[in-house]
């Protein structure tokens, strides 16, 4: 914890909101550690089950974690910061950003030409009792998701993959409940499940999606959703193969007492088939979100599953936020129907694969076997993050500690491989190579 950063307050609600604003104006840095229980009470002069009880409060908001011998720390990204880009690591002067997860801004199609022709054919903004999902998108969407096999007949519009997830593991969750999410997983799933204060349970993933036997197990521990990535799954790149899906199909056949999201965030960017897990369980949603072929910034997702999983997803909506607006269904609308719009991400998802297996082949020369059957990113298993990651910094190139993906998967580091050249290839592969297997000291060994 920072020196300077005085915890105060006499009452549960006024230790908490003295750590919450220590957090929020970044006194108290994410990773930085609180004082013990019985230290901060014998500090303030209040019981140790007030200061607990602070503590438990801010963990169900997922803005500190609790871990064993590691005591509490403030999580790495807290939901408080007022700017995303305020959780971001800076950027290293001279280092090239691998770190990011981002796709290549220079492949996205323009939205500049859309916009206009939208805006010549539009009038006054339509009226709170007119608007929601448009039928015509609604149309293209589920003659998209038919095409690749999944159920579509009750559909519904969300801003984005993740405010989907967050809306329907809300709409059929309680605080304190256990979510199965992929391990390593997107980190910001696992923040979102700590903000929404429920339990995370870890299922290790391979190149084909997760485990057979790490779902069962969660599902044992009392899962009641769980959460799987159909392709480019971040971090590793895996993706759900058949063979994966029938034997998950089998595994979740008809069960009741769990809800199963599909989040298929890379959509026409995946250059492998999808395999749906959809319907295999009675509350079921799938998400296909635009962001990664289309561009980030169009926040839209379309949301399918059975009759009640879409309705309470859709009456929250209504009750809160209303709608996503039509103005952003009319351009996600006009870019699916152009054809050149088509071959841009065909020539995108192109792009990234040769990236990737360029990147993977050259590890390979290495004798390193790196992760990536999809996506944006290669996961590469280390022995020592922190070590590896510096080792990168110095070799002039920043990547992400698998440390924010991880909940109990081996170290790693994530490579972002969407704005890597052809001739970054082999000195990257050379640093990775070093960073993974670094130069023993001179002297003794160990
Ligand atoms: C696994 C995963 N899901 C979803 C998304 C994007 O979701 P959204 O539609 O909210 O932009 C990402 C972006 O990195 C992701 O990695």
């Amino acid at each position: 914890m920072s020196a300077r950063y005085q915890l105060s307050g006499t009452t549960a609600v006024e230790i908490s909101a003295g750590i919450e604003s220590g957090i929020r104006t970044g006194a108290l840095s994410p990773g930085a550690a609180l004082p013990p229980v019985r230290a901060l009470a014998a500090d303030l002069g209040v019981s140790p089950a007030t200061v607990a009880r602070a503590y438990q409060e801010l963990r169900q908001r997922g803005l500190l974690v609790t871990a064993g011998r590691h005591g509490t720390r403030v999580r790495p990204r807290p939901p408080v910061a007022a700017r995303r880009s305020a959780l971001r690591p800076p950027s290293l002067p001279g280092a090239r950003d691998l770190s990011r997860g981002e796709p290549d801004r220079r492949l996205l199609p323009p939205l500049g030409p859309h916009l206009a022709a939208l805006a010549a054919g539009t009038g006054p903004s339509v009226s709170y009792s007119e608007a929601g999902v448009l039928p015509e998108l609604a149309e293209a969407a589920r003659a998209r998701l038919d095409a690749d096999g999944v159920p579509a007949e009750e559909l519904t519009i969300t801003g984005g993959a993740l405010d989907g997830i967050e809306r329907l593991l809300g709409a059929h969750l309680r605080p304190g409940d256990a979510v199965a999410v992929e391990d390593p997983g997107w980190a910001n799933l696992l923040d979102l499940v700590a903000a929404l204060g429920l339990r995370p349970i870890g299922v290790p993933v391979d190149d084909e999606g997760p485990m057979v036997a790490g779902v069962a197990a969660a599902l044992a521990a009392g899962a009641r959703a769980l959460v799987v990535t159909s392709r480019a799954q971040n971090p590793t790149g895996s993706a759900v193969s058949a063979e994966r899906a029938e034997a998950l199909r089998t595994l979740l056949d008809g069960r009741r007492d769990l809800l199963l999201v599909e989040d298929d965030h890379a959509a026409e960017l995946a250059r492998v088939p999808l395999h749906p897990l959809a319907g295999a369980t009675a509350s079921w949603a799938f998400l296909r979100s635009v962001s990664k072929p289309f561009g980030p910034d169009l926040r839209l997702a379309v949301l399918v599953g059975d009759e009640t999983t879409v309705a309470r997803v859709a009456g929250r909506t209504r009750v809160g936020a209303g709608w996503v607006s039509t103005v952003l269904q009319r351009l996600v609308l006009a870019l699916w129907s152009d054809p050149a719009v088509d071959e841009l991400v065909r020539r995108a998802a192109q792009s990234y694969e040769q990236r990737r297996d360029g990147l993977l082949t050259a590890l390979a020369e290495h004798g390193l076997r790196g992760h990536g059957r999809s996506g944006i990113n290669v996961w590469l298993p280390v022995p020592d993050e922190t070590s590896a990651v510096t080792a990168l910094r110095d070799a002039g190139w920043a990547v992400a500690p698998g440390a924010l993906y991880r909940i109990a998967a081996a170290p790693a580091v994530r490579v972002t491989v969407s704005s890597l050249h052809t001739d970054d290839l082999a000195p990257l592969a050379a640093a990775l190579a070093h960073a993974a297997n670094p130069t023993p000291p001179p002297g003794f060994p160990t």
